[in-house]
């Protein structure tokens, strides 16, 4: 296989080398807990820890807790101390949907509306540990808000702008956030979405009476009802508040954030991450990773609703003093040159963004591309989806003209960072290869019965130690948490995604072998999509499962037993989608829709995913042992059924 090695030029100005990678690694795996020591000197701590290392993996003895008698405050790692050494630095670049549209402020202005915003919510009676949901789109209020609750302590949970009301009520109710931020509207794409309404119809449900302020950032000018005593203007509440805003001691161990993320089992679940080791595990992995020098324009183009967004938008850039970009808007709009455009106009060196998009614009044809010259981009990063080697390869030649490597970054919502990448200037790239694991990180390849698989293998994921950032449980539910990653391979964090090691060591990424999704680099639970289906008054039962997708990576397939008395029709089918998409958001569009007779089940009432899966990747032939099933005669309604929809 052809693999691409580092340009000389880079490899004269990276920071590290194969051989230092080698000798680090090997480091910090046989002394991990000093050399975590080591990285934690890299941040600010009110109280130095002395205890670095406290992991036990045992059920019955389990702990998970880093730096654990540390005490620091992350705004303060994120502005104060860049606002000490330079305080003009462009800390964010904004670049609204519109192309007219930019602001840069620097660490000195945010570090002000931080302190501002914050001074206001400990007025509204906001204290350490309280929660705060955040519902924002791409605009700079998202990384206040966010460091504001930092500064006094209180747990963010943010939301996605696109997810809909009733996801928005959920994740409300299960946080019982204090104050929701939100803004007037979205604009993406020239599209207006009406966040404050959404807000408002999602705290009409039931379990919503914890909401106590909502603070509106004026984004379009949108007329919008304001509730008297409950709504407040972002503006109004922070031109009155102090710039004294005294940062909050936080025990390194106290939680930072919520986010929820989707499972295969249930509702979604509340990651929680903490303080010290969260932040340590941003500041540092984007330091490695990225190759990071001072005068960096660091641009991730993910939204700050994932995780993504918030070590790599927010977090791992401002924690480094770096530059970062953040845009409001969506690759094709006004149309498919405004990535580039955007790389030329603000000097961009690092571009960090997702496999779906790459597609997307591949599929546009190069010239949308070659409208930009790009020539400040020095390095190139994917992340959240298997890239697949065609993707990878146009990416390389053409966004980045053969010159800029590609970090092929794999990592999940609970792990908090970055895990397996090729850290620039150590290793020759293989498209698609997430190659090797980041200092401390510890993988192993497993087969399902848990025996670990040495050399060239194939099989379950698991990560064998604790690295700083990993989630510490699930919001309200520390059984499930436990349940869900430590209980498949004892001793282990499962990760829920398959592997295969080559013959030289290097990991390739195959995919979720959980019920999982995985759209567009967005999650989603099979289980949460079918009780969104369910609750449509027509529907008997749903199954779902993931179907191979060209732009998307993966798209949804749903298998719909209708109510009997019901006439199946494309109206009907319409319907059901529309009410998909408005119980948990766009996202979950079924990409395809198949009403049938009955769900292939076994005797003991399991549904065959595996059956599902073939037939909604259009293969036929193959299906495997079918005896099992109680009435195998199912699958020639499911063939009939598939074939005759277009
Ligand atoms: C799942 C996690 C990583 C943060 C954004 C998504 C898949 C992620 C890669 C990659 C292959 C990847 C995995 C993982 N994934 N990155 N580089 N190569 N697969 O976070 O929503 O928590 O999803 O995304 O299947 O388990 P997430």
């Amino acid at each position: 296989m052809k693999s691409y090695p580092h340009s000389a030029e880079f490899a004269a100005k990276a920071n590290t080398t194969p051989q230092k990678y080698a000798e680090t690694y090997q480091e910090s795996v046989e002394n991990n807990e000093a050399f975590w020591a080591k990285r934690a000197e890299w941040i600010d701590w009110i109280k130095k820890p002395t205890k670095i290392k406290n992991v036990n993996y045992d059920l019955n003895n389990f702990s998970i807790k880093w730096f654990e008698d540390g005490e620091l405050n992350l705004s303060v790692n994120c502005l104060d101390r860049h606002v000490a050494e330079n305080p003009y630095k462009p800390a964010i670049i904004w670049e609204g949907d519109h192309p007219s549209l930019h602001k840069i402020i620097s660490y000195k202005e945010l570090h002000s509306e931080v302190c501002r915003l914050g001074s206001a919510l400990r007025r509204k009676g906001v204290k350490k540990g309280d929660r705060v949901t955040i519902y924002l789109p791409m605009i700079p209020e998202a990384a206040v808000a966010m460091l504001a609750c930092a500064r006094i302590g209180a747990v963010h949970s943010l939301v996605f702008g696109g997810f809909s009301t009733d996801s928005l009520a959920s994740r409300i109710i299960d946080s019982q956030s204090k104050i929701v931020i939100t803004a007037d509207e979205s604009v993406r794409g020239g599209k207006h979405t009406p966040l404050k309404q959404n807000v408002d119809r999602a705290l009409d449900h039931d379990g919503t009476e914890c909401v106590e302020k909502v603070i509106v950032v004026y984004r379009t000018g949108e007329s919008i009802p304001m509730s008297g005593r409950r709504d407040i203007w972002y503006h109004n509440l922070i031109d009155n508040a102090s710039e004294d805003c005294p940062p909050e001691p936080m025990n390194a161990e106290d939680p930072l954030f919520l986010l929820y993320t989707s499972g295969s089992t249930g509702k979604p679940k509340g990651v929680v991450h903490t303080t010290g080791g969260y932040l340590t595990y941003a500041l540092s992995t984007f330091r490695d990773v990225f190759d990071i020098k001072d005068n960096d324009v660091f641009w991730c183009t993910a939204d700050v609703g994932w995780v993504t967004g918030h070590t790599y938008v927010v977090y791992g850039p401002l924690a480094n003093g770096t530059t970062t970009v953040m845009f409001e808007g969506v690759p094709q709009y006004p149309d498919w040159a405004r990535i580039g455009h955007i790389v030329d106009k603000h000097d961009v060196t690092i571009l960090y963004t997702a496999p779906t998009a790459i597609r997307a614009m591949m599929k546009e044809g190069d010239d949308y591309v070659r409208k930009s010259n790009r020539s400040s981009l020095r390095l190139l990063g994917s992340v959240g989806e298997p890239i697949n080697p065609e993707a990878w390869n146009w990416y390389y030649n053409v966004v980045g003209e053969g010159r800029c490597p590609i970090v092929d970054t794999w990592w999940q919502t609970e792990t908090g960072g970055i895990l397996m990448t090729p850290i620039p200037n150590t290793v020759d790239l293989k498209p698609g290869s997430a190659m090797n694991p980041l200092y401390g990180v510890m993988p192993a390849i497993v087969d399902a019965e848990g025996a670990e698989l040495t050399g060239a293998a194939e099989g379950n994921l698991i990560i064998k130690d604790s690295w700083p950032g990993q989630m510490r449980t699930i919001w309200g539910d520390h059984k499930r948490f436990l349940e869900t990653y430590f209980s498949t391979y004892p001793g282990a964090y499962f990760t829920g995604d398959g592997a295969l090691r080559d013959e030289d060591g290097h990991y390739w990424i195959t995919g979720r072998v959980d019920d999982v999704l995985n759209v567009s680099g967005h999650r989603l639970g099979t289980a949460e999509i079918e009780s969104a289906l369910v609750s449509h008054p027509s529907v008997a039962e749903a199954a779902i499962v993931g179907m191979p997708h060209e732009l998307k990576g993966q798209g949804v397939a749903a298998y719909v037993i209708l109510k009997s008395g019901e006439e199946p029709s494309e109206m009907l089918k319409g319907e059901i989608n529309r009410h998909v998409r408005g119980e948990i958001g766009p996202i979950a569009n079924l990409d395809s829709l198949y009403l049938v007779e009955a769900l292939p089940k076994t005797r003991s009432g399991k549904i065959m995913r595996r059956i599902l899966r073939k037939l909604a990747a259009h293969e036929f032939e193959g299906l495997g042992d079918t005896s099992t099933l109680a009435e195998p005669e199912v699958v020639d309604n499911l063939i009939n059924v598939v074939k005759a929809d277009k």
